[in-house]
This record gives structure tokens, sequence and C-alpha cells, in this order.
């Protein structure tokens, strides 16, 4: 979700950091002077245009369907010869004992057990014993947010309004945080759920345990856990990822909208500035549930921001919370194995001037042996990013004792680097970026995608290589190449070299809009937000946000990463009015492409009475539902292709 936009429920304004040298005044000559990699320079909607339909024109793009035009409407839409059905959708059954969703009756009881709201990160995960198929698998989704407004009757438009949420209807959205896993099989008729036996919903809730540095430490404990290791629920899920060993990790975000922080609160006011925790929640949960009160509770913000593992075959496992990966606003947690068999975890942290970084494992994954890799992610090193103009990227270690993460400081132990890892990369001199989203690791060529969603706070003198426009209301895709060991990318070096794969914005319109010059007039992007890459390589980029920036519907662009066609962006699937497009995810032999259309309808004086979209149901006393689709080619073959 974008937490600095006008239309949607923050009251974060963002706080820049401190200790962060900015290197400024540079970009131009580095732009200029490598020419972006594969001849890109500013793209000018070169192909050809069927007017109100398809692109003709492919140019060098490896990919041959027919491109679909930029629109807004109530509807989502696709190329011809791809369909999309609705898999899952708010309010769906999840747990096999689920009631049928009633929109005029919710409960959190009901709500505990069907799929949440404002579904994000997807993953399919292949089950065993359907012999790793690409047609019958576990899909694990993510709930990021609720929308009073678009969810209740009564409560109206905006973010004032959604304040006044009752009790129950609080409880209720707590309920609808958190993930669903559900098992999904392909027939003949397409894609089907199942109430099957791993089927479960984790909310706000759910027992949840802590490990790593910050598990025990004195500010991770409250009244009802004194011990610091025992949390209620996951909330504000966002992206994530999948480890080696099947495992999900999904990373809770922005967690400040769920607390309120009066200033008369007392705790640490740097560090609850530090993360955004103002004195106003986005939701009225503060009003219902003490924990939410930072007055009453000040260290329950503490227990949240984490990355959380969870084990999707396993429906009784506990979902902990790792916290040596760190505590900030987690778009992602990407994994890739190092040759060493270290596992490397790249992650971003979603705000205006925050950090990219990456975990590094201190065991290496054994393959053979479950337990041993059980508690990997307890043991390894956080590092944060510095971005070089020369396209030198350092990989600096947030390690207490080293440097200046000392007590002096204000960073007593490792729980509290970890707690405060914001904190610890500004004392480093991390750079500021503008906005990370997903960072995600290529599998066919090793490079790293750095997805920058924009940054309207930047001013002409913050600028730097990696971070080249004021204003940056659009974003860019920064690309990271990892050295090599032994032939293959070595992503647990401490350096790294960095390259700009596109910026993002209206070729001609927008000023330093960046692409394939035969981009064509529909292949222009902004705001990209969640990536995925296909058994080609090629990058598929959906956006957050793009009706505000450029009024357009958000959609998912792909573009091929290497070759004649790099950067080359062409738009594949438009989102119904007011929705983000998230967490999109092919099965492994890539003929299915799941996608998370998140908050349709969100959309200025949008509300449960008279929203801007009705999408998926078209029914008439139905709000719009945030849904998983399912995309297929008619006649069947790899997407894109
Ligand atoms: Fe929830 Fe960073 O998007
Ligand atoms: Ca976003
Ligand atoms: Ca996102
Ligand atoms: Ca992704």
């Amino acid at each position: 979700m974008d937490d600095s936009d006008s239309i949607r429920a923050t009251g974060d304004a963002g706080v820049p950091p401190t200790g962060a040298p900015t290197i400024a005044e540079v970009i131009a000559r580095r732009l200029s002077r490598r020419a972006l990699l594969g001849g890109m320079a500013a793209a000018v909607g070169a192909a050809a245009m069927g007017r109100g339909g398809a692109a003709l024109a492919l140019g060098p793009a490896s990919t041959t369907f027919a491109e679909i035009a930029h629109g807004l409407d109530e509807r989502d839409h696709l190329p011809e010869g791809y369909r999309s059905q609705v898999l899952l959708r708010w309010g769906d059954r999840v747990a096999p004992d689920a009631p049928a969703f009633a929109v005029d009756r919710q409960s959190a009881a009901a709500q505990e057990r069907q799929f949440g709201y404002n579904c994000d990160y997807v993953a399919f995960l292949p089950l065993p014993a359907a012999g790793g198929s690409s047609d019958h698998g576990l899909l694990f989704v993510n709930h990021e947010y609720t929308i009073a407004g678009l969810m209740f009757p009564g409560i109206g438009p905006g973010r004032e309004a959604a304040l006044a949420a009752s009790a129950v209807q609080s409880a209720i959205e707590i309920a609808a945080h958190g993930g669903s896993v559900v098992e999904v099989r392909r027939g003949p008729d397409g894609w089907r759920t199942t109430a099957g036996r791993y089927n479960r919903r984790i909310t706000g809730t759910t027992p949840t345990l802590v490990s790593g540095p910050a598990a025990g430490h004195p500010r991770m404990r409250t009244s009802a856990d004194p011990t610091g290791r025992h949390v209620l629920g996951t909330l504000s899920n966002c992206a994530g990822g999948v480890t080696p060993w099947g495992t999900v990790l999904t990373c809770e975000e922005n967690i400040n909208g769920c607390f309120a922080a009066p200033r008369s609160a007392g705790g640490d006011a740097a560090m609850l500035r530090r993360y955004t925790i103002a004195e106003r929640a986005w939701y009225a949960w503060p009003r219902h549930f003490d924990r939410f009160d930072v007055a009453r509770e000040p260290h329950e913000p503490n227990r949240f921001g984490w990355v959380v593992e969870i084990d999707p075959y396993d429906p009784a496992s506990v979902p902990v919370k790792r916290t040596a990966l760190g505590r900030f606003k987690h778009e992602c947690a990407s994994c890739v194995v190092d040759g060493d068999g270290r596992v490397v975890v790249y992650q971003g942290d979603d705000q205006r001037f925050e950090y990219v970084y990456k975990f590094v494992t201190r065991d290496a994954w054994d393959p053979a042996d479950a337990a041993r890799n059980r508690d990997l992610l307890d043991h390894g090193t956080l590092h944060v990013a510095r971005f070089h103009d020369d396209g030198r990227l350092e990989w600096l270690p947030l390690v207490h004792g080293q440097g200046p993460l000392t007590a002096a400081n204000g960073l007593a132990d490792q729980g509290e680097v970890a707690m405060f890892a914001r904190r610890a990369a500004d004392l480093v001199g991390a750079t500021p970026m503008d906005r990370p989203e997903d960072v995600e690791p290529n599998p066919v060529t090793g490079r790293v995608y750095v997805m920058l969603t924009g940054n309207a706070n930047r001013k002409a003198s913050q600028r730097d290589a990696a971070n080249p426009r004021a204003d940056n209301r659009h974003g860019h895709v920064l690309e990271i190449v990892p050295p090599t060991r032994d032939g293959r990318p070595d992503h647990g070096a401490a350096e790294a070299r960095w390259e700009i794969f596109l910026l993002a914005g209206r070729p001609g319109v927008d000023a330093g809009a960046r692409y394939h010059p035969a981009t064509s007039s529909e292949g222009w992007l902004s705001r990209p937000d969640n990536c995925a890459f296909d058994r080609e390589g090629r990058i598929w980029m959906a956006t957050d946000d793009a009706g505000a920036t450029a009024g357009v519907a958000d959609g998912l662009y792909v573009a091929d990463t290497t070759g004649p066609g790099r950067a080359l962006a062409r738009l594949f699937y438009q989102a119904p009015i007011g929705a983000e497009v998230t967490g999109p995810c092919f099965t492994p032999d890539g003929t299915t492409l799941f996608l998370s259309v998140q908050h349709p309808g969100q959309w200025e004086g949008s509300s449960f009475e008279a929203p801007a979209t009705r999408w998926p149901d078209f029914a008439p006393d139905m709000p719009p539902r945030p849904s998983v689709i399912a995309i297929t080619r008619d006649g069947g073959g790899p997407i894109g292709s």
C-alpha cells in the first residue's frame, strides 16, 4: 500500500532520517555517461497504436501478446487470448468450517476463518503429494490493511470516518489482517479452492512467537506478555518471500497505522517518531483495545514491524517473528541461496528516504536437514545498502559494538539494533531511497531488482545517482549486479554494482522518464511496487497508485531484462478503479499468473453505499471485494511468451 497519499488513511508524513549524508548533484553525469545499458534513451511512444485497443508493434520485446491500452474504469482488462478467474475474494471460505460470507452480518469469529481484506503477497507452494505439480498446491496470501468505509455500512469515505468504527468492527478489521493458506487445484474448468487440511487463517490475534536477538528484550515486554516472547498476531502484512525450505516469510509493513501515541504517552518518543507512530492511528483500534494505545502499552509497537516465518504445510505451526532480520516497514523478504549455501534475504523499507537491506545467514542451508534449517534465520548479519555515485554498492553490517552502533548512540545491544534498525542504518550512513518496495533477485540472471515507488518529497539538493530525480512521483527501478564467484552470483558479498533499469513516468511529459526507446504509448508506468520474474527472466512490474500520479489505472507491465528488448515495458493487465496490483506470482510451469487486486474502489468519495466500483461481484448490495485472480491463456501455455 501507499502510505503517503491523500486519499489513503494515513496521517503519516514520513520522517526524513537524520545522520545519513546525502550525496548530491551528480546524476546527470552518470546517466548520460552510461547511456543506461542496452541503449535506453528518453522514450518517445514509438510503437504503432490501435486506437482504444492494442498497440500493434512489438518491436524487439520478447513477449507476444497484443498490449492493452491505458484506461480507468470499473473493470479489469487483459490482452486478447488471456482470461482471468476470480479465485479468492474477501470473505470467501478459508478454514473448512468457515461460514459463508454475509456482508450484512459480519463478525470477527467468521472473519477469522474467511479470506481477509486487501490481499497482497501471493506465493504458490507446490504440494509434495501432488508431485510438485503446477496444477495443485497451496496459496499463501497476505492481507495488508482494512478500509472500514468500504467494509461496513454507515461509516462513509475517508480516514476521519474510519476512526468511528465500533469495537465489533475493529475486531473484524484485526481479523482481516494477516495471511491465508488455501489449497488450490486446476481442473478442466479452471482453478478452484479446496477446503483442505492445510487451510488456515493467521490474523492479528493468532499466537505468535518471537525469536532472534530481540526475543525477550525488556523493550519487547508488555503487561500481557512479561516474557517479551509471545505476541498476539501479525499485522499490516504487505509482501513477503518463500524460504528454500518451503516456509513463507510475511512482512509487517505500515504498523504505525495500528497505534496511537498521545503526546503524554511517554516511552521512547524519538523511536516512536522514527517509526512514524503518531498521535492518531489509521484505525479505531486504540479506542477499543488497550494494546494499541501506546500510553497504556508503550512496548507493543516494538512487537510489530518484523518478518514472520510461517510453515504453510503444518496448520498447527506457530508463526515466528524472526527479529534478526530487523524491524522496519518491511515490504518484502526475498530469499536466495548463495554459492556457499548461506541464505540471503533482500528487504525494502517502504517509506520515503528509507533503506534497502539484506540479511545473510551465518550458517548454510542444508536441504537434507529440516531441523537444522528451522532456526537458520535467527543467526546472521543484517546489512544496509549505501549506493555510491560511481555505481558501487556497499553492504554495511549492522552489528552492535561495530562503528557507531553503541549504547552511547542509543543502541544498548543487538536486540535494539534489530528493533531500531532504522536508527542503526542512519548511524552507519545508508543511502535514503525513494521508497523501496520489492527487492527481488531474478532467478535467471542473478541480478536483483529494487522497485522504488517514488518520493515527491525529494528536493533537488537531495538527489544522488541512485535517486536521480527531485519530486520523484513516478518512481524508478534499480538493478543490483552482484559479483560472481565460481561463475555464480555472490549475493553474500560485501559489495556489488548497480544500474538504473528504468525511470518511470510519462515519456515527454514527466522529466527524466526513461525506458527502451521502442516503448509504446501504453508501456510507460507510474509507481512500480511489486515484481515477479517468469521463466525467461522477464520482469513483471505491478504499480501502486498510478491513478493519483498519472490518471490511469494501476496495472501489470512486463519487460525483458536482457537482450534487445531490455526495459521495453508493455502493459499486460489493467486493474479496476481504485485498485492496486500486488503479489504477482507464477506457477512453476509459468502457465498461471496469480495476482492480488488490492483495494478495488478505494477512490475519493467511495464508500460501502456508493463505491467507485463493485468489482468483482457487481451485485447491487455487495461492495467491491479485494480478490486474488488467476490468469491463464486460452488453450494453455506460458504467460507472455
Ligand atoms: Fe504495502 Fe509497500 O506496499
Ligand atoms: Ca505500495
Ligand atoms: Ca507493496
Ligand atoms: Ca514480488
